[in-house]
């Protein structure tokens, strides 16, 4: 049986202020998140930008908080040391786009980072089995991904709970992270068919209460 991972709150910075990077840092840090989520967004594999390693690498100095980064790109490969160098904590990669995925992973690995894996909506749930004994991270996408604002989608539920089925039948215990459209409703039914990283943009940003909202995901009713 693998060990339950405590439930942890990633605020995405894309939900943040741009034109203040910092101030949403210091919201997520007052709130008492201690991962934030960097969206990495590359115009082709989703159809919009975001920022690269020089931001990351700019704020790092500035806080604690353990940089979990999303990378939606083409081609992952040719940005992980970057990532890496400006302190990335973990690095997760897409399984779609045309790439090594399992030298990528141990690539990450190698360079001092935890690794990630991640699938569409549209993607079916196999396509994340050859990697699951190699990865600190399964990233199941709860809404298409590009933007932030976008409702939950519900077909994606059954993935999560087939993921925490195979982490459990093979022993593992890697972390479930679940991203878009995650708020104190649909974060709550995450966490129930097996999510304990919960990825939330405009809901935290937006939350009346940041900490009472990050409280409120982290320790669910039992
Ligand atoms: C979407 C990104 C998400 C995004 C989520 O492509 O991967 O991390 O920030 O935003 P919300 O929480 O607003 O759906
Ligand atoms: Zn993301």
């Amino acid at each position: 049986m693998s060990k339950t991972n405590p439930i942890l709150l990633a605020p995405s910075l894309l939900a943040g202020d741009h034109a203040n990077l910092i101030s949403s840092v210091r919201q997520a840090e007052e709130a008492g998140a201690t991962w934030l989520h960097l969206d990495i967004m590359d115009g082709h594999f989703v159809p919009n930008l975001t920022f690269g390693p020089q931001t990351a690498a700019a704020l790092r100095p500035h806080t604690e908080l353990f940089f979990d980064t999303h990378l939606m790109l083409d081609n992952p490969a040719d940005y992980i040391e970057p990532f890496a160098k400006a302190g990335a904590g973990l690095i997760s990669i897409h399984v779609e786009p045309d790439h090594p995925v399992k030298k990528v992973l141990a690539d990450i690995r190698h360079l001092g980072c935890r690794n990630g894996i991640a699938l569409n909506p549209g993607t079916p749930v196999d396509q994340l089995e050859p990697y699951l004994d190699q990865v600190d991270l399964v990233l199941v996408m709860t809404v298409q991904p590009g933007f932030g604002g976008q409702s939950f989608r519900e077909d994606t539920l059954p993935k999560i709970k087939q993921v925490r089925r195979w982490r459990e039948d093979r022993g593992l215990d890697f972390r479930i992270e679940v991203d878009g459209g995650v708020n104190l409703e649909t974060g709550l039914r995450c966490t129930e068919a097996g999510a304990d990283t919960l990825v939330a943009g405009t809901s935290f940003f937006h939350a009346e209460d940041r900490a009472a909202f990050v409280r409120s995901l982290q320790n669910p009713p039992a």
